[in-house]
Protein backbone atom coordinates (compact mmCIF):
# COMPACT_ATOMS: atom_id res chain seq x y z
CA UNK A 1 0.00 0.00 0.00
CA UNK A 2 1.10 3.62 -0.49
CA UNK A 3 1.62 5.49 2.57
CA UNK A 4 -1.10 7.81 1.37
CA UNK A 5 -3.65 4.84 1.95
CA UNK A 6 -2.14 3.46 4.94
CA UNK A 7 -2.62 7.10 6.54
CA UNK A 8 -6.23 7.24 5.28
CA UNK A 9 -6.85 3.36 6.61
CA UNK A 10 -5.40 4.55 10.36
CA UNK A 11 -7.98 7.95 10.17
CA UNK A 12 -10.57 5.37 9.24
CA UNK A 13 -9.93 2.54 11.48
CA UNK A 14 -7.67 4.07 14.30
CA UNK A 15 -5.84 0.98 13.73
CA UNK A 16 -2.88 -0.63 12.43
CA UNK A 17 -0.17 -2.88 11.73
CA UNK A 18 3.13 -3.06 13.03
CA UNK A 19 4.46 -2.92 9.45
CA UNK A 20 2.28 -0.24 8.21
CA UNK A 21 3.34 1.97 11.23
CA UNK A 22 7.28 1.17 9.84
CA UNK A 23 6.12 2.02 6.42
CA UNK A 24 5.42 4.99 7.61
CA UNK A 25 8.54 5.84 10.43
CA UNK A 26 10.61 4.93 7.03
CA UNK A 27 8.52 6.86 4.53
CA UNK A 28 8.64 10.72 3.67
CA UNK A 29 6.84 12.87 6.47
CA UNK A 30 4.65 15.76 4.22
CA UNK A 31 1.47 14.29 4.15
CA UNK A 32 2.18 12.40 7.52
CA UNK A 33 2.70 15.87 9.63
CA UNK A 34 -0.39 17.36 7.49
CA UNK A 35 -3.12 14.82 7.63
CA UNK A 36 -2.13 14.82 11.92
CA UNK A 37 -2.33 18.31 11.69
CA UNK A 38 -5.65 18.45 10.28
CA UNK A 39 -6.93 15.68 12.50
CA UNK A 40 -5.26 17.88 15.46
CA UNK A 41 -7.55 20.92 14.33
CA UNK A 42 -10.75 18.84 14.26
CA UNK A 43 -10.45 17.02 17.55
CA UNK A 44 -8.37 19.50 19.22
CA UNK A 45 -8.65 23.11 17.55
CA UNK A 46 -6.50 25.34 17.67
CA UNK A 47 -6.10 25.78 21.43
CA UNK A 48 -2.54 25.30 22.73
CA UNK A 49 -2.94 24.00 26.58
CA UNK A 50 -0.05 25.44 28.89
CA UNK A 51 0.87 23.25 31.95
CA UNK A 52 3.09 24.53 35.04
CA UNK A 53 5.62 21.80 36.22
CA UNK A 54 6.52 21.51 39.56
CA UNK A 55 9.90 19.32 39.69
CA UNK A 56 9.62 18.92 43.50
CA UNK A 57 12.30 16.41 44.43
CA UNK A 58 14.96 14.47 42.44
CA UNK A 59 16.04 12.21 45.08
CA UNK A 60 15.06 9.11 43.19
CA UNK A 61 15.23 4.84 44.50
CA UNK A 62 15.00 3.88 40.90
CA UNK A 63 17.92 3.02 38.67
CA UNK A 64 16.64 3.74 35.27
CA UNK A 65 19.69 4.03 33.29
CA UNK A 66 19.34 6.90 30.74
CA UNK A 67 18.19 8.68 33.69
CA UNK A 68 20.56 11.29 35.38
CA UNK A 69 19.02 10.98 38.65
CA UNK A 70 18.94 7.54 39.18
CA UNK A 71 19.88 6.60 42.75
CA UNK A 72 23.46 5.69 42.40
CA UNK A 73 24.58 8.63 40.37
CA UNK A 74 26.54 10.49 43.56
CA UNK A 75 27.43 13.77 41.32
CA UNK A 76 24.25 15.64 41.72
CA UNK A 77 23.05 17.63 44.64
CA UNK A 78 19.87 16.43 45.94
CA UNK A 79 16.76 18.79 46.91
CA UNK A 80 13.43 18.34 48.69
CA UNK A 81 10.84 21.01 48.31
CA UNK A 82 8.70 20.84 51.43
CA UNK A 83 4.94 20.45 50.91
CA UNK A 84 4.16 24.23 52.15
CA UNK A 85 7.06 24.99 49.47
CA UNK A 86 5.07 22.94 46.68
CA UNK A 87 1.67 24.68 47.38
CA UNK A 88 2.80 28.30 47.70
CA UNK A 89 4.94 27.53 44.11
CA UNK A 90 1.30 26.56 42.62
CA UNK A 91 -0.44 29.51 43.86
CA UNK A 92 2.57 31.29 42.27
CA UNK A 93 1.79 29.35 38.92
CA UNK A 94 -2.18 29.89 39.16
CA UNK A 95 -1.68 33.56 39.88
CA UNK A 96 0.18 33.63 36.60
CA UNK A 97 -2.37 31.82 34.82
CA UNK A 98 -2.02 28.52 34.96
CA UNK A 99 -4.91 26.31 35.21
CA UNK A 100 -2.54 22.97 35.64
CA UNK A 101 -0.38 21.92 37.59
CA UNK A 102 1.75 18.81 37.13
CA UNK A 103 3.73 17.70 40.46
CA UNK A 104 6.98 15.79 39.78
CA UNK A 105 9.68 13.97 41.10
CA UNK A 106 11.79 11.16 41.46
CA UNK A 107 10.52 8.46 42.75
CA UNK A 108 10.93 9.42 46.69
CA UNK A 109 9.03 7.47 49.70
CA UNK A 110 10.02 10.83 51.81
CA UNK A 111 6.78 12.30 50.17
CA UNK A 112 4.25 9.49 51.80
CA UNK A 113 0.59 8.81 51.26
CA UNK A 114 -0.16 11.07 53.61
CA UNK A 115 2.08 13.75 52.99
CA UNK A 116 0.65 14.00 49.34
CA UNK A 117 -2.41 13.85 50.23
CA UNK A 118 -2.28 16.80 52.15
CA UNK A 119 -0.54 18.64 49.09
CA UNK A 120 -3.38 18.26 46.72
CA UNK A 121 -6.20 19.01 49.33
CA UNK A 122 -4.37 22.47 50.28
CA UNK A 123 -3.61 23.25 46.66
CA UNK A 124 -7.79 22.10 45.72
CA UNK A 125 -8.30 25.22 48.19
CA UNK A 126 -6.35 27.95 45.87
CA UNK A 127 -9.08 27.54 43.30
CA UNK A 128 -10.00 25.94 40.04
CA UNK A 129 -6.80 24.39 38.94
CA UNK A 130 -6.35 20.80 37.72
CA UNK A 131 -3.56 18.45 39.11
CA UNK A 132 -1.39 16.19 37.41
CA UNK A 133 0.66 13.64 39.40
CA UNK A 134 3.93 12.42 38.00
CA UNK A 135 5.57 10.56 40.70
CA UNK A 136 6.01 7.25 39.78
CA UNK A 137 5.27 3.47 40.43
CA UNK A 138 3.27 3.32 44.14
CA UNK A 139 0.94 0.92 45.44
CA UNK A 140 -2.73 0.77 44.14
CA UNK A 141 -3.85 2.46 47.79
CA UNK A 142 -1.70 5.46 47.12
CA UNK A 143 -3.55 6.11 43.94
CA UNK A 144 -6.67 5.53 44.73
CA UNK A 145 -6.77 7.94 48.13
CA UNK A 146 -4.79 10.83 45.94
CA UNK A 147 -7.63 10.69 43.26
CA UNK A 148 -10.47 10.98 46.29
CA UNK A 149 -8.19 13.91 47.53
CA UNK A 150 -8.63 15.60 44.39
CA UNK A 151 -5.71 14.73 41.66
CA UNK A 152 -7.36 14.79 38.65
CA UNK A 153 -4.83 12.97 35.86
CA UNK A 154 -1.17 10.80 36.17
CA UNK A 155 1.60 10.77 34.05
CA UNK A 156 3.36 7.37 34.30
CA UNK A 157 5.62 6.78 30.99
CA UNK A 158 5.80 3.14 29.99
CA UNK A 159 9.12 4.30 28.19
CA UNK A 160 9.59 1.93 25.75
CA UNK A 161 6.72 -0.94 25.23
CA UNK A 162 9.48 -3.58 24.45
CA UNK A 163 10.13 -5.71 27.59
CA UNK A 164 13.54 -6.95 27.35
CA UNK A 165 14.59 -3.30 26.68
CA UNK A 166 12.30 -2.25 29.33
CA UNK A 167 13.73 -4.93 32.24
CA UNK A 168 17.64 -4.32 30.95
CA UNK A 169 16.87 -0.34 31.61
CA UNK A 170 15.06 -0.67 34.49
CA UNK A 171 16.70 -3.04 36.95
CA UNK A 172 14.80 -2.11 40.14
CA UNK A 173 10.69 -2.80 38.47
CA UNK A 174 9.37 -4.41 35.34
CA UNK A 175 7.50 -3.61 32.51
CA UNK A 176 4.66 -5.85 33.70
CA UNK A 177 4.55 -3.99 36.84
CA UNK A 178 4.43 -0.67 34.76
CA UNK A 179 1.85 -1.94 32.96
CA UNK A 180 0.09 -2.83 36.06
CA UNK A 181 0.11 0.93 37.79
CA UNK A 182 -1.24 2.16 34.18
CA UNK A 183 -4.28 0.08 34.03
CA UNK A 184 -5.01 0.80 37.81
CA UNK A 185 -4.66 4.45 37.23
CA UNK A 186 -7.01 3.89 34.63
CA UNK A 187 -9.67 2.16 36.42
CA UNK A 188 -9.85 4.85 38.93
CA UNK A 189 -10.85 7.23 36.73
CA UNK A 190 -7.46 9.37 36.36
CA UNK A 191 -6.98 10.98 32.88
CA UNK A 192 -4.04 9.01 32.52
CA UNK A 193 -0.66 9.79 30.27
CA UNK A 194 1.50 7.55 29.04
CA UNK A 195 4.87 7.79 26.55
CA UNK A 196 8.03 6.72 25.18
CA UNK A 197 11.39 7.40 24.17
CA UNK A 198 12.95 7.87 20.60
CA UNK A 199 16.30 6.25 20.28
CA UNK A 200 16.76 4.36 23.25
CA UNK A 201 19.39 1.62 22.89
CA UNK A 202 17.78 -1.79 21.29
CA UNK A 203 15.03 -0.27 19.86
CA UNK A 204 14.26 -0.67 16.15
CA UNK A 205 11.48 0.41 14.18
CA UNK A 206 9.09 -2.44 15.23
CA UNK A 207 9.75 -1.01 18.64
CA UNK A 208 8.31 2.38 18.08
CA UNK A 209 5.23 0.35 16.45
CA UNK A 210 4.54 -1.08 19.11
CA UNK A 211 4.68 1.62 21.44
CA UNK A 212 2.09 3.61 19.62
CA UNK A 213 -0.02 0.71 19.51
CA UNK A 214 0.14 0.20 23.64
CA UNK A 215 -0.24 3.89 23.19
CA UNK A 216 -3.82 2.96 21.39
CA UNK A 217 -4.67 -0.33 24.12
CA UNK A 218 -3.90 1.69 26.76
CA UNK A 219 -6.30 4.38 25.81
CA UNK A 220 -4.24 7.14 26.80
CA UNK A 221 -5.39 10.61 27.29
CA UNK A 222 -2.20 11.65 27.39
CA UNK A 223 1.02 10.83 25.54
CA UNK A 224 4.67 12.40 25.79
CA UNK A 225 6.73 11.08 23.01
CA UNK A 226 10.58 12.62 23.47
CA UNK A 227 13.76 11.95 21.70
CA UNK A 228 16.71 10.07 24.36
CA UNK A 229 19.25 12.29 25.51
CA UNK A 230 22.32 10.99 26.83
CA UNK A 231 23.46 11.84 30.34
CA UNK A 232 27.20 11.91 30.92
CA UNK A 233 26.74 10.53 34.11
CA UNK A 234 24.82 7.54 33.44
CA UNK A 235 26.18 4.42 31.53
CA UNK A 236 24.50 5.43 28.59
CA UNK A 237 26.76 8.20 28.18
CA UNK A 238 28.30 6.98 24.99
CA UNK A 239 24.79 6.94 23.46
CA UNK A 240 23.40 8.81 20.69
CA UNK A 241 20.75 11.43 21.31
CA UNK A 242 17.09 10.03 19.93
CA UNK A 243 16.14 11.60 16.43
CA UNK A 244 13.90 14.10 16.05
CA UNK A 245 12.36 13.71 12.99
CA UNK A 246 11.33 10.05 14.04
CA UNK A 247 10.10 12.05 17.37
CA UNK A 248 7.52 13.79 15.20
CA UNK A 249 6.81 11.26 12.65
CA UNK A 250 5.65 8.94 15.89
CA UNK A 251 4.17 12.24 17.82
CA UNK A 252 1.72 12.39 14.03
CA UNK A 253 1.09 8.48 13.86
CA UNK A 254 -0.16 8.56 17.45
CA UNK A 255 -2.58 11.54 16.35
CA UNK A 256 -3.83 9.02 13.69
CA UNK A 257 -4.14 5.88 15.59
CA UNK A 258 -5.64 7.79 18.84
CA UNK A 259 -7.24 10.68 18.26
CA UNK A 260 -8.13 12.71 20.75
CA UNK A 261 -5.03 12.41 23.24
CA UNK A 262 -3.34 15.68 24.61
CA UNK A 263 -0.06 15.46 22.70
CA UNK A 264 2.52 18.31 24.54
CA UNK A 265 5.82 18.74 22.78
CA UNK A 266 8.32 17.82 25.00
CA UNK A 267 10.90 19.55 26.65
CA UNK A 268 13.41 16.98 25.17
CA UNK A 269 12.54 17.41 22.00
CA UNK A 270 13.13 21.35 22.26
CA UNK A 271 16.44 21.00 24.16
CA UNK A 272 17.37 18.71 21.76
CA UNK A 273 16.99 20.48 18.82
CA UNK A 274 14.92 23.49 19.53
CA UNK A 275 12.13 22.44 17.30
CA UNK A 276 8.23 21.70 18.74
CA UNK A 277 5.89 19.63 17.57
CA UNK A 278 3.24 21.96 16.96
CA UNK A 279 2.89 21.09 13.12
CA UNK A 280 2.70 17.33 13.83
CA UNK A 281 -0.50 17.06 15.92
CA UNK A 282 0.91 17.98 19.38
CA UNK A 283 -1.40 20.53 21.30
CA UNK A 284 0.17 21.01 25.01
CA UNK A 285 3.68 22.43 26.20
CA UNK A 286 4.88 22.29 29.82
CA UNK A 287 6.90 25.22 31.47
CA UNK A 288 8.59 24.48 34.70
CA UNK A 289 7.78 26.95 37.52
CA UNK A 290 9.84 25.46 40.70
CA UNK A 291 12.36 28.01 41.89
CA UNK A 292 15.66 28.31 39.49
CA UNK A 293 18.10 26.83 42.03
CA UNK A 294 16.19 23.92 41.78
CA UNK A 295 15.35 23.54 37.91
CA UNK A 296 19.39 23.17 37.82
CA UNK A 297 19.31 20.28 39.74
CA UNK A 298 17.12 18.53 38.22
CA UNK A 299 18.77 16.86 35.49
CA UNK A 300 16.77 14.18 33.95
CA UNK A 301 18.91 15.14 30.66
CA UNK A 302 22.10 17.88 29.82
CA UNK A 303 19.82 20.96 29.25
CA UNK A 304 21.02 24.69 28.84
CA UNK A 305 21.14 26.76 31.64
CA UNK A 306 17.76 29.08 31.80
CA UNK A 307 18.11 32.68 32.64
CA UNK A 308 16.30 33.94 36.12
CA UNK A 309 13.12 35.00 34.91
CA UNK A 310 9.68 35.45 36.94
CA UNK A 311 6.88 32.83 36.56
CA UNK A 312 4.75 35.58 34.61
CA UNK A 313 8.01 36.44 32.29
CA UNK A 314 8.20 32.82 30.81
CA UNK A 315 4.68 32.62 30.61
CA UNK A 316 4.28 35.35 28.57
CA UNK A 317 7.32 34.33 26.53
CA UNK A 318 5.58 31.02 25.81
CA UNK A 319 2.20 32.87 24.86
CA UNK A 320 4.02 34.63 22.72
CA UNK A 321 5.75 31.88 20.93
CA UNK A 322 2.33 30.01 20.32
CA UNK A 323 0.63 33.01 18.82
CA UNK A 324 3.87 33.19 16.55
CA UNK A 325 2.68 30.44 14.65
CA UNK A 326 -0.97 31.53 14.80
CA UNK A 327 -2.06 28.95 17.57
CA UNK A 328 -4.16 30.31 20.45
CA UNK A 329 -3.39 29.63 24.30
CA UNK A 330 -6.55 28.41 25.87
CA UNK A 331 -7.95 29.48 29.14
CA UNK A 332 -9.45 26.40 29.85
CA UNK A 333 -7.94 23.27 31.93
CA UNK A 334 -7.65 21.61 29.29
CA UNK A 335 -9.27 18.01 30.43
CA UNK A 336 -9.47 15.08 28.66
CA UNK A 337 -11.11 15.26 25.02
CA UNK A 338 -14.11 12.43 25.15
CA UNK A 339 -15.06 11.40 21.65
CA UNK A 340 -18.55 9.66 21.25
CA UNK A 341 -18.00 6.08 20.17
N1 LIG B 1 16.56 11.66 27.76
C1 LIG B 1 15.29 11.99 27.41
N2 LIG B 1 14.23 11.80 28.21
C2 LIG B 1 14.47 11.24 29.40
N3 LIG B 1 13.64 10.90 30.39
C3 LIG B 1 14.35 10.38 31.39
N4 LIG B 1 15.66 10.34 31.06
C4 LIG B 1 15.76 10.87 29.83
C5 LIG B 1 16.84 11.11 28.95
N5 LIG B 1 18.09 10.81 29.28
C6 LIG B 1 12.19 11.08 30.28
C7 LIG B 1 11.46 9.79 30.61
C8 LIG B 1 10.71 10.12 31.87
C9 LIG B 1 10.57 11.63 31.80
C10 LIG B 1 10.34 12.30 33.10
O1 LIG B 1 11.76 12.05 31.22
O2 LIG B 1 10.54 9.50 29.54
O3 LIG B 1 9.45 9.50 31.96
Amino acid sequence: MEDKAIIEKIIRSSNASIEEIVQLLEGDEKLLFESADKLRSKYCGEEVHLRAIIEFSNHCRCDCQYCGLQRLNEKIKRYRMSPNEIVQNVKEAHDAGYKTVVLQSGEDSYYTREIISDIIRDIKKIGDIAITLSVGERDYEDYAQWKKDGADRFLLKHETADPNIYDMLHPHSSFERRLQCLRWLKELGYQTGSGFMIGLPGQSLETIAMDILLLSELDVEMAGIGPFIPHPDTGLNHENTGSSLLTLKAVAITRLMLKRPHLPTTTALEVSTGTNAFCAGANVIMRKVEPHRYRRLYEIYPKPEGSEKTILEERREVVDYIKSFGRVVSDSRGDAIEIKK
